[in-house]
């Protein structure tokens, strides 16, 4: 039976990771310090759930190269989401922002690397290695920013260019995670992604902007918008996400290693504008908005090109936005009450 360890596996998209795995049978350890708010319900979620009994939760941290070293154990793939997730937070203490994602990401390599059989290691990276995309040629639309030109989005082969304390640690994971399959022969895989929403999501005004958003909205309290709102990005839900790390850890077992852009792609953009209609249309009103000068390192448009993930990996999104949003909404509820709101 496999065996799987989540790194920040009660997180948003590491508990929709577990609870499929466990759904497939697999064996699974979560490995998180808790400490983002509302995720200890989502452990609750998956101790309710099916296979429950063959989860174990582990309440460490990934800067603890010791604990990490002993989650580590009898593990086939390792899936290190545990991270500082905010761009906001990393600015103004960029110190434990490296720690936690620049210091955390050496020790889930390094004691994978001690293994007698290393695990396979699947890393969540960020468009933000990508940096703020000055270069990238703009259309102004009424709603949104578009690309002049690059109509697929942003490829792998875009240079990096790390912007902001949280581009730089995540950039730098990436990279280590990249060399360490190089290097040292492990086996590991970079998934670069953009917005990724859905349930078990406990969006803030500084990360998970969608699920912010619309909490929000559900709880008729104003949103602040950075910059003038036709900020665009393409949207992932997140089982859609889930499939890719299926497919992700299935061509790891077959010993491919690369690193790939992981995102709605250009069938799945939205500007803020734009999921503020949506929201209108959904909650039958919007949000009161205040707007604010934009915040540094925020990329105008970013849309990812996943060609390379269809070709290599045969994953493509499937769940359109409308639908993904409905979904979203049936969570609010859940939300609210786990984080007292
Ligand atoms: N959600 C997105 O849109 C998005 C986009 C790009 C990349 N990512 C990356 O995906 C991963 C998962 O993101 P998410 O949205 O699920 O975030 P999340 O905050 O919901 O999950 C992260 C989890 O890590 C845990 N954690 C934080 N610091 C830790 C530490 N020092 N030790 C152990 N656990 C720790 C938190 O308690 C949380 O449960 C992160 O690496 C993030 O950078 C997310």
């Amino acid at each position: 039976m496999a065996r799987a360890l989540i790194t920040g596996g009660a997180g948003f998209v590491g508990s929709n990771l577990a609870r499929s795995l466990l759904e497939r049978g697999e064996r699974v350890v979560v490995l998180d310090n808790l400490s983002r708010a509302g995720v200890r319900g989502n452990l609750e979620w998956l101790r309710a759930g099916p296979g429950a009994d063959r989860l174990e939760a582990i309440e460490a941290d990934v800067r603890d190269a010791a604990a990490v070293r002993r989650a580590v154990e009898g593990v086939d793939c390792v899936y290190h989401l545990a991270a500082q997730v905010a761009v906001t937070s990393s600015v103004s203490d960029p110190r434990t922002d490296f720690e936690v994602n620049g210091l955390g990401t050496l020790n889930v390599l390094e004691a994978v690397r001690a293994m007698p059989r290393p695990a396979a290691v699947l890393y969540t990276s960020t468009n933000k290695v990508y940096g703020a995309l000055h270069d990238v040629r703009l259309r102004e639309g009424r709603m949104r920013w578009r690309f002049a030109s690059r109509r697929r989005g942003i490829g792998e082969e875009q240079p990096l260019d790390f912007h902001s304390p949280y581009g730089c640690s995540k950039g730098t994971a990436d990279q280590y995670v990249h060399d360490y399959a190089r290097i040292y022969g492990l086996r590991t895989m970079v998934f670069r992604m953009s917005c990724i929403y859905g349930p078990r999501q406990f969006g803030t005004e500084d990360q998970g902007w969608v699920a912010h958003f619309m909490l929000r909205t559900a709880c008729e309290e104003p949103v602040t918008i950075y910059g003038d709102g036709k900020q665009v990005r393409d949207l992932l839900f997140v089982d859609d996400l889930v499939r890719a790390f299926h497919l992700g850890s299935a061509a790891l077992e077959r010993g491919e290693s690369g690193i790939y852009n992981i995102g709605g792609g250009a069938a799945h953009t939205l500007s803020l504008a734009e999921l503020l209609s949506a929201l209108a249309r959904l909650y039958g009103r919007g949000p009161q908005v205040e707007y604010a000068a934009s915040r540094p390192g925020d990329q105008p448009v970013y849309v990812s090109d996943i060609t390379l993930a269809r070709i290599r990996l045969g994953w493509e999104p499937r769940i359109p936005v409308k639908a993904g949003l409905a979904r979203l909404k049936e969570w609010m509820e859940e939300a609210r009450r786990l984080l007292g709101r």
